[in-house]
């Protein structure tokens, strides 16, 4: 299996001091800042678009993994790849032209990524796993920071492990949602790689370096 990677989620983060968060995430030793999207369609919740990215592209090197989950994602593609996202992770529920989705995203010179909700089987990734580099395995209905895991995703995590593994495909797997020093072991035994985490990072009673430890040692990194 690849080396954990440790990816913060902007979303519980302090957006008044956004880019001292984000340093702060790096220096506690995160690979990558993950940045969720949300439309007020696909999830009942609203965030941010290109701008946000663009600013945390200004506040790091580290890879930027832009999260969609928005409706007909292939409208905002190249913005986001302007904006200077290195990841586009598009929802498989959130278009009936999945495919496409992401030929777009490797024709703009950027990696591609699909996210799954909880409620999806993990079956609707088969046509396309061969194109792409991660796959965000939901462990919470996507829409709010701050939910507790659901541990009925862990079959999920397993099924794309072993799909992934039978076609000889090198695919890392994020879980996103209620990741914390509780959560992250159990997911990590059924093949996950990327630890996606908002508030188990940002608002950690001891602050965010400490959020980053606890993490990393409960996965043993
Ligand atoms: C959920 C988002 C997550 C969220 C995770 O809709 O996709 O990335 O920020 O937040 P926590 O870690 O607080 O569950
Ligand atoms: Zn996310």
């Amino acid at each position: 299996m690849p080396p954990v990677q440790l990816a913060p989620s902007i979303l519980s983060a302090d957006f008044g001091r956004l880019a001292q968060q984000i340093q702060a995430a790096v220096a506690g030793g995160a690979q990558r800042i993950h940045i969720d999207v949300m439309d007020g369609h696909f999830v009942p919740n609203l965030t941010f678009g290109p701008l946000v990215v663009e600013a945390a592209r200004a506040a790091t090197d580290l890879p930027l993994d832009v999260h969609l989950m928005i409706e007909a994602p292939e409208r905002w593609l190249e913005a986001f790849a302007q904006a200077g996202a290195d990841v586009l992770i598009p929802h498989v529920e959130a278009t009936p032209h999945i495919h496409r989705a992401l030929q777009r995203i490797r024709a703009l010179g950027l990696q591609a990524g699909v996210a799954l909700n909880p409620g999806t089987p993990a079956l609707m990734l088969a046509p396309v796993l061969h194109m792409v580099d991660q796959v965000v395995v939901m462990t919470v209905n996507p829409g709010f920071g701050g939910q507790a895991f659901l541990p009925e995703a862990l079959e999920q995590v397993r099924a794309v492990r072993e799909m992934a593994a039978r076609r000889g495909l090198e695919v890392t797997i994020a879980v996103d949602g209620g990741i914390n020093a509780q959560t992250a072991p159990q997911a990590r035994a059924a093949g996950a790689d990327i630890f996606v985490a908002g508030s188990a990072v940002f608002r950690h009673p001891q602050g965010i370096a400490a959020g980053l430890a606890a993490l990393r040692r409960a996965v043993g990194s």
